[in-house]
């Protein structure tokens, strides 16, 4: 058990321009990107440093087992898309699966959206071709354009700006629904669907905890006398992945009455698993930071490659600050995990684990759409929580990237989606996302898994 010792390097939020930078291509126009960086950092904090230091307290439950991360939205957000509907419906999706998680689990669900910054994304090729030409890949729309044209894919300093100020449309609209009364209209189960279950064999039981939600709502409701009062303050975190560095440091500083640093541009930022270089820009970026923080790890990783990075990132094993979101891919859970979770115990540092069982089981179809089968999803995560069982460790989270819309981007679940369905509503501009179908289920069956986990102890 040695938990290692502090980095005693100068750390500032721009110290990481002085290492190596992983996806993040070159800004021609400097001149530009120097202004712009600069009027970024003039501009009001996003979220607040209590509200951070609330969620890493929360996540310290997690990481004990008496509370669950639930972490979810698009894997890209686009600009285009700043809108209420597409925000509400994340928001209703994320709600509804929270009070199934709540009501099968008994304990508090965090959730966090990926939401309100998630504009930027590594791509494993930093070119595309079209038709015989070359041009630079789409990076997301904190960098350059969708369009597949050679001016659009040009990376744009402008984008920064325009991604902060989306970004706080989004956060006034998720603030001004969860303590406003607006929201009382989407935490209400009737406004749940239920026929999609009918072709599963747990619908009678998901039916009657559905009607047993529903009564507990106005339990509480009637209680208090208030309709909208008792249900009105509902807690949505944000998160993105950190990646341009530039978004993330010009919104990192520091505050009067706490300690230290904060990226205010969110209250957890997570670290991929392309940039998590150990000597890296990214790894030095976050270390910095009192945020809690996310760290993909899947393939590849060594074992103790991942505890080097915890010693970095947190030094002091506070707990509640690192949740290590592994996405193994389903054929890779039971020959990693094991080996990870024994080393990083052996180390003695506190983490909350979750699974990411999306990202490693992506493929493409005949028709090359790519997509995400609801059954290999769910396997990543019963083999996770299984493997967890035998380690004696917990699985404190999920991280799925989902919508509240209807579209038609996994194979699977209830409601029997196909390989020929796909181009229905086929909506995504990066990875396919469970829709609100799909998201209740899966939301469902992992109740199962953690109840197993629960009842063998
Ligand atoms: C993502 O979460 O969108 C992502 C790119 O994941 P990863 O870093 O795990 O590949
Ligand atoms: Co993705």
């Amino acid at each position: 058990m040695n938990v290692a010792k502090k980095n005693t390097k100068e750390w500032s939020p721009d110290s990481w321009l002085n290492y190596p930078v992983q996806q993040l291509p070159e800004y021609t126009d400097k001149k530009l990107l120097k202004s712009v960086f600069k009027e970024l950092k003039g501009y009001p904090p996003l979220v607040n440093s209590w509200e951070v230091e609330d969620l890493r307290d929360q996540l310290a439950l997690a990481a004990r087992g008496k509370a669950f991360l639930l972490q979810g939205g698009d894997c890209a957000e686009v600009f285009d898309n700043c809108n209420a509907p597409q925000t509400v419906n994340l928001l209703k999706v994320l709600l509804q699966m929270s009070f199934i998680l709540i009501h099968e689990m008994n304990i508090p669900v965090i959730r966090v959206g990926r939401i309100a910054g998630q504009y930027a994304k590594p791509r494993s090729s930093p070119v595309e071709k079209v038709g015989s030409e070359e041009i630079p890949t789409y990076r997301g729309d904190l960098f350059n354009k969708y369009q597949q044209d050679l001016e659009a894919r040009v990376t744009n300093p402008k984008r920064l700006l325009e991604g902060y100020k989306l970004s706080a449309l989004t956060l006034n609209f998720i603030r001004s629904l969860t303590e406003g009364k607006g929201f009382a209209n989407l935490n209400h189960p009737e406004y749940w669907e239920l026929d999609f279950m009918r072709r599963n064999k747990y619908y009678k039981e998901y039916e009657s905890m559905v009607k047993s939600i529903t009564n507990a709502v106005r339990f509480v409701e009637t209680i208090t006398n208030d309709r909208i009062d008792a249900m009105r303050q509902v807690r949505i975190h944000t998160s993105h992945e950190a990646l341009n560095l530039y978004y993330d440091s010009a919104q990192t500083i520091q505050v009067p009455h706490n300690k230290g640093w904060y990226n205010l541009s969110t209250h957890m930022p997570w670290l991929g698993n392309r940039t998590r270089d150990l000597d890296g820009a990214h790894v030095e970026y976050f270390r910095g930071i009192r945020n809690p923080v996310g760290v993909k790890v899947g393939p590849p990783f060594e074992n103790e490659e991942v505890v080097k990075l915890l010693d970095k990132l947190n030094p002091d094993n506070v707990e509640g600050k690192v949740t290590l979101i592994t996405r193994m891919g389903k054929d890779n859970v039971k020959k990693y995990l094991p080996g990870l979770i024994q080393t990083v115990k052996n180390s003695g540092h506190s983490v909350i684990w979750s699974c990411d069982p999306m990202h490693g089981n992506t493929y493409a179809t005949e028709e090359n759409l790519k997509t995400r089968s609801f059954n290999d999803i769910l396997t990543e995560i019963k083999e996770t929580f299984q493997v967890h069982r035998e380690e004696g460790s917990f699985l404190g989270g999920v991280h799925l990237e989902l919508t509240g819309d209807n579209v038609t981007e996994c194979v699977g679940g209830a409601n029997g989606l196909k390989a020929e369905g796909l181009k229905r509503n086929y909506k995504t501009f990066c990875d396919p996302r469970l829709n609100y179908q799909q998201s209740l289920e899966m939301a469902y069956l992992i109740t199962k898994e953690w109840k197993a986990t629960w009842n063998e102890r």
